[in-house]
């Protein structure tokens, strides 16, 4: 851990996890050729002499160092638990994580449905290496800082180019932008604008609200393989059910299947999507449409995601499952 500013100001603690704001290129110019995960957070936030102009002390520390391809439920389980830590003392003001653009929005989701927290989680990111000619992370990381730093801040949130999204509404939508995240149709919660805050519209609060203990008796216990097992399936012309089927023979406890528009189905996968629902295994139903939500309609047969796209549809199953594993089938 570093710390860095006065004692008696309040603080903001920056943990790092990896991605490519941590990540570093043979040649200065190369946007794409690089490696994800080298630079220490420590380093990160030395490099960045604007930090100390924060009215917060700044503390550091490495959570994991991954590309966030990689990311996994251990990591997940250390990152809340020590999100949950720092939250805990009366002088950290709020945290910021850094984390790779990939799978930000899962972490981001994660960490809000399993601890709600009542002061400020900004994750942030770049879509450039820390070794480019004009990288992005510092600035993300300035603006991180001052979202984190904000009065009223609370819950997880995702500041990326500026704008800050809910960690309920964000989703990785370009490959190559610097400008990579949208909030959809429910649009920004904010832009920093100058290191200030600009608030649209009300602080994420609980979304499923599971509380930490339940991954705590994972993480103290049997690791990875306790996590229930969740799969995605796709809806596509020609989608035959026979990916439902081996997922139910190697043991799935829960399915999210991406439809196609209002979350519809091929007439054979639903067939064998209400075929695993009977057989005990939960099935929810999401789109594969970037916005807009699946809308209930008299007689659906499977549940929808109440919204959540479906990689967070997969994440809020896992809680659930792990909540109550009497509703998951014995496997
Ligand atoms: C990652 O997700 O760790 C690599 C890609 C990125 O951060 O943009």
């Amino acid at each position: 851990m570093q710390v860095s500013g006065e004692m008696n100001k309040k603080k903001i603690v920056i943990l790092g996890t990896g991605g490519t704001i941590a990540g570093t290129a043979a040649q200065a110019g190369d946007n794409l050729g690089y490696t994800a995960a080298q630079v220490g957070i420590g380093q990160l936030v030395a490099a960045l002499p604007a930090l100390g102009d924060s009215h917060h002390a700044l503390l550091s520390e490495q959570v994991a160092q991954v590309d966030s391809k990689d990311m996994d439920f251990d990591i997940w389980c250390r990152l809340a638990q020590r999100v949950a830590h720092w939250l805990a003392q009366d002088e950290v003001q709020g945290i910021v994580i850094t984390h790779g653009t990939d799978t930000l929005e899962e972490t981001a989701f994660f960490l809000q449905a399993v601890l709600d927290p009542a002061k400020p989680v900004v994750l942030t990111c770049a879509m450039r290496p820390a070794t480019a000619l004009a990288p992005d992370g510092p600035q993300n990381m300035l603006d991180a800082v001052a979202t984190a730093s904000h009065a009223g801040a609370r819950g997880v949130v995702v500041v990326c180019a500026g704008v800050v999204h809910s960690a309920v509404d964000v989703q990785k939508v370009h490959t190559y932008r610097l400008d990579a995240f949208s909030s959809g149709d429910a649009g920004a919660l904010g832009r920093v604008e100058e290191g200030r805050l600009r608030l649209f519209r009300n602080w994420p609060s609980a979304h499923v609200g599971h509380g930490l203990g339940a991954i705590e008796s994972i993480a103290s216990g049997a690791g990875a393989s306790a996590w229930p097992r969740v799969d995605i399936v796709l809806n596509y012309a020609g989608a035959d059910g026979r990916a439902v089927r081996a997922l139910v023979a190697d043991g799935v406890q829960g399915l999210v299947v991406a439809g196609t528009g209002n979350g519809t189905l091929h007439h054979a996968l639903e067939a064998a999507l209400l075929q695993a629902q009977a057989a005990g295994v939960r099935v929810v139903r999401a789109t594969r449409c970037l916005e807009g939500r699946v809308l209930p309609r008299a007689g659906d047969t499977l549940a929808d995601s109440l919204g959540l796209s479906p990689v967070k549809a997969r994440v809020a199953l896992m809680l659930d499952l792990l909540a109550s594993p009497g509703q998951a089938r014995d496997v």
